[in-house]
Parts: structure tokens; sequence; C-alpha cells
């Protein structure tokens, strides 16, 4: 397994120690209003019956719901431990030559690659354009790749790129597979209309994530679409009941109640359009921390002056505050990290403190 993800509260509260629940976890994007509690109350009653059977083997009756709720044929789609599953599946399952990953990016799909022995270069966006990648430029490099790996929004940068441009970008590429990573597009706003789910087009693929959107990270859910023939080439790769019961369950009470999880969406939106707002405020007259856009739940952000990554990780993690710091990022530098919002009052308390220690 290959380390170096956000999330490590268990390392940080054996150094610090104290309880994993002491700390505030800003390197880890999910949702800082999940998850639902009428979705944890369910699982709370079928829990002993649940657990004490084997869950369907194949997952057939969620991802029947999953694709009847999307507007989605069955055979579309798929569903594994986690979009992770899928990601270091996709690799061998596609009988990949030669990958292109668009960066600087999430470090698994160069790791999954790694793993099966596939090569791949990466074509880094740049930081003097924000961050946002330029496609035309990107285009160029995909004649020497038959696999592309694009995440939307980008994970760490927070950079959209409008679904539009992403469809003329894979139909001029019809020999390139492109595995698009939505795992975070639900927090965009309109997000729904950014997807690439059910483009139609036969050489793509998304990713879905539970994960980060219903904050459900410990379940392990998440979805491939794409066209009959893509998903069949997945399939070949999937183990019995890589879905575990409880998973399946959440997955099923999430479809059958689309107007309580539209709202919890909506409302995931609005609060965090609002947050990453009030963050960035926050920080303004702080010289040496300047954000990117982001279109979701969490913000890069550059240093500068005497701050480095590893200091202001220092900093936040001797008050118990774990933030991403981003230098292990292909692309990125010991001057990027992370934030991940989370509530209102934490946000603002680690802002406050940030301003404070950074201005002294
Ligand atoms: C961009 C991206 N894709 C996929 C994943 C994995 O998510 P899951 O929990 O669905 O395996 C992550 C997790 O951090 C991620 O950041």
């Amino acid at each position: 397994m290959i380390q170096g993800h956000g999330g490590n509260i268990f390392e940080t509260a054996e150094r610090l120690r104290c309880a994993p629940s002491e700390i505030v976890d800003m390197s880890s994007n999910v949702n800082p209003l999940g998850p639902m509690p009428e979705l944890v109350e369910h699982l709370r009653k079928i829990l002993p019956e649940t657990i004490s059977v084997l869950p369907r083997v194949d997952s057939a009756d969620i991802v029947g719901l999953f694709a009847r709720r999307y507007n989605l044929d069955p055979f579309c789609a798929l569903a594994s431990n986690g979009s992770t599953q899928f990601i270091y599946d996709i690799p061998r399952a596609f009988e990949t030559k030669k990958a292109i990953i668009l960066g600087p990016t999430y470090a698994d799909y160069a790791d999954a690659c790694r793993m099966q022995g596939v090569s791949f270069d990466e074509f880094f966006a740049e930081e003097d354009d924000g961050f946002a990648p330029d496609l035309s430029r990107f285009g160029d490099r995909l004649s020497s790749a038959d696999t592309a790996f694009i995440c939307n929004p980008n994970n760490p940068t927070g950079a959209l790129i409008p679904a539009r441009q992403l469809r003329d970008l894979c139909s001029a590429h019809p020999r390139v597979r492109f595995v698009v990573d939505e795992s975070y597009l639900p927090f965009a706003p309109e997000g729904d209309r950014q997807s690439m789910a059910g483009c139609g087009l036969g050489n793509v693929v998304v990713l879905n994530s539970m994960s980060k959107i219903y904050r459900l990270p410990g379940l392990r859910i998440g979805f491939l679409i794409g066209q009959p023939e893509m998903i069949q080439k997945a399939v070949r790769y999937r183990q019995p009941w890589c879905v575990n019961g409880l998973a399946q369950e959440a997955v099923s009470y999430l479809m059958t109640h689309p107007q309580n999880t539209d709202a919890f969406v909506a409302k995931t939106r609005v609060f965090l359009a609002a947050e990453r707002m009030n963050f960035v405020q926050a920080l303004h007259e702080v010289p040496d921390i300047r954000f990117y856009n982001s279109s979701t739940s969490f913000l890069l952000a550059k240093l500068s002056g005497r701050f480095t990554a590893q200091k202001v990780w220092d900093f936040l993690c001797r008050q118990r505050i774990l933030i991403r710091d981003c230098t292990n990022f292909g692309g990125l530098t010991d001057r990027f990290v992370r934030f991940s919002l989370k509530t209102h009052d934490i946000n603002t308390i680690v802002t406050q403190k940030l301003a404070l220690w950074m201005k002294s």
C-alpha cells in the first residue's frame, strides 16, 4: 500500500498523545455537514441483521437503484469498495500501456500505474494560470497515451473543468480512454450539470465516490460509470462481496430518499460557498498566504516568506489541527498546503490562529 494520504489522525494522535477524536482533521476532504443524521439512524437500526448475513455478492440491487436515480442503464454502472478500488483496477482492466495524468493531482492514479507496472507521463497545470489546466496543450500530449486520468474538480487545486470543455476533449481523442474522477463534483455549484456520467461517450468512465459528499469514508463505497463495454472490462477484476452489507444498506437508503439527499447536497453547496469566501477573506490581510479558486470542499494555499508547508503544518499540529502538507504532490513544492473546510466555528478558529501567528 502506498502511504501519503491525508486523514492520518491516528498517527498524529499517537504523536500528540491524545485521542483521535480530539484532533480537528482538516486534511481529509469529507463533508463537514455529514453524515446525514437520518442515514446514521437508519444504519443503527438495521445493524444487527445486516452484519449477520452475507450481502449481495455483486451489489446488483444498489447498482440498479443508483442507475435509476441518475437515469443510467444498469449495465452502465458498477459498485465497489470505494472509488479507490477502481483506480487501482483500471490500468490492468483497460490493459493500459501508457497513461497520462493531468496534475498536480491525487497521487493514487500514478501509484496505481506503478503498482501495475504501467508507464505514465504527467502534465501539470501551471501555477501562473491558477492551476486551471490548458486543455489544448494537454490534448497535444494525448497522442502518446491510451489512458488519461483527470480529476474534476481536482484534488488538491480545487479547479473545475466545465463539462463542455471536457466533452470536447474526450470526443476529439476517441482512441484514448478517459478516466474522470468526480469524487468532489457533488460539492461544486451546479455539480450535477458538470458531470460526465451519462455523457454517452464510449471512451469515458466516471468515478463516483460516496465517501466525500455523504461523509461515509469508513463504509467504502464508490461507483464506476461508463458504456457497457468499459464496465465489462472492469467487472473482470471485481472480487465477490466487495461492497459490504452496511455500505449496501447506506446506498439503498440514499438512493431511495432523493428529497432528503437533494436537500442535504444543496445545503452543503450553499454552506461551502460561504465558508470558502469567509476562510479566504479572514486571511486576506496576511501577506504570506494566498488561495486558489476552488469549487469544492477544500482550498489550496501557497505560502511565501518564512513559511513552508512543514512550518505551518507543525504549528497547527501543535494545536491539534491536521492539515495536508502538499509537498509530496507532483508539480507542487514545499510551499503548498490544503485546508479541508469544517464547521463555521472551526474554520473561524483556525483562520484566527493562523492570522495571529503568521502576522507575529
Ligand atoms: C480525488 C480522489 N479520488 C478518489 C479518492 C478515494 O475515495 P474513496 O473513498 O471513494 O475510495 C480520493 C480520496 O481521498 C480522492 O481524493
